[in-house]
């Protein structure tokens, strides 16, 4: 190890270690960041003082996290980082359904449900019907595919975020699709909401001048036997914030728009008040490589 170190020597001692990895993919990733740090590193020069606050910054990110809050989660999406890694990956399958972020709530076990149930009993405002199939690239239904589903209230709020108001698992459900791959349920109309801002992130958004919030959407992670797994959303056509999701995520073919069907027999059949508004979002699943 030389002891008189200029930054470019640094950077190859440090890439130097790392030479001897077993693990190939891990020497190659650990490559690539001690390459892009240092140069990200040099490109802004930081001050000693600047970098302790880099580090309490992730300190606090790390401490802020919980069974029920993720704030590292919400971190790589301000940043646009999961996004690109949805990307990255739905480039392998681009005849499937479009992909986008997971996000920091699905952290509980959504309750088994009917197709048809209500998925937000307990919440209050106009309702929905949400209806599609699961289909694979070629057309073919896909029966029995696990729909796990999760959105926020007609206030912008998930469950989690609201112990003592709603249950965990209002707003959540496991769907399974009909022997024709067809599936529906009802809920309330979920609202745009801001991402949690009570924490580095929150502070993070108001220094940059950034808002917080995300368009109104429902979540899906579709999955079965045999498929490549789906992590989506569908986004209500027409929501604020559509062209600005905070963390940028929505994708136009995941737009949908939430018609109002007027038709009370219609409403009846459901079993909720009338009018009600409908959206239909179709998955295309891709077989596994
Ligand atoms: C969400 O849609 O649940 C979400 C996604 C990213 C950050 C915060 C929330
Ligand atoms: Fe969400």
């Amino acid at each position: 190890m030389a002891t008189n170190v200029d930054a470019d020597t640094l950077t190859s001692e440090v890439l130097q270690s790392f030479s001897t990895t077993p693990d190939e993919r891990l020497k190659q990733i650990l490559g690539s960041l001690t390459a892009h740090l240092h140069a990200f590193v040099q490109d802004i020069a930081p001050s000693i003082q600047e970098w302790e606050q880099a580090i309490d910054f992730l300190t606090r990110t790390g401490k802020t996290c919980t069974d029920v809050r993720q704030e590292f989660i919400l971190l790589s999406d301000v940043l646009g980082v999961s996004m690109l890694v949805e990307t990255i990956n739905g480039q392998e399958t681009p005849e499937a359904t479009d992909s986008t972020v997971l996000g920091p709530f699905h952290m509980v076990e959504s309750p088994a449900r009917e197709l048809g149930d209500d998925v937000s009993p307990e919440s209050e405002g106009p309702r929905c019907v949400v209806s599609g199939r699961i289909i694979s690239i070629d057309g073919t239904p896909i029966p029995d595919a696990k729909i796990d589903i999760w959105q926020a209230d007609t206030k912008g709020f998930y469950d989690v975020q609201q112990p003592g108001i709603q249950s965990v698992g209002n707003g959540r459900a496991l769907l399974r699709s009909d022997p024709e791959g067809r599936f529906h349920f009802r809920s309330v109309v979920p609202m745009y909401y801001p991402i949690p801002t009570d924490g580095p992130v929150g502070e993070l958004l108001r220094a940059t001048d950034r808002h917080p919030y995300r368009p109104a959407h429902i979540h899906f992670l579709v999955t079965a036997p045999g498929y490549r797994e789906l992590t989506t959303h569908i986004f209500i056509g027409g929501s604020d914030y559509i062209d600005s999701d905070a963390v940028f995520a929505v994708k136009g073919s995941l737009v949908k728009d939430f018609t109002e069907n007027p038709d009370p027999e219609d409403a009846a059949r459901h079993g909720i008040p009338s009018p009600f508004r409908h959206g239909r979002f179709d998955i295309v699943l891709h077989p596994e490589f």
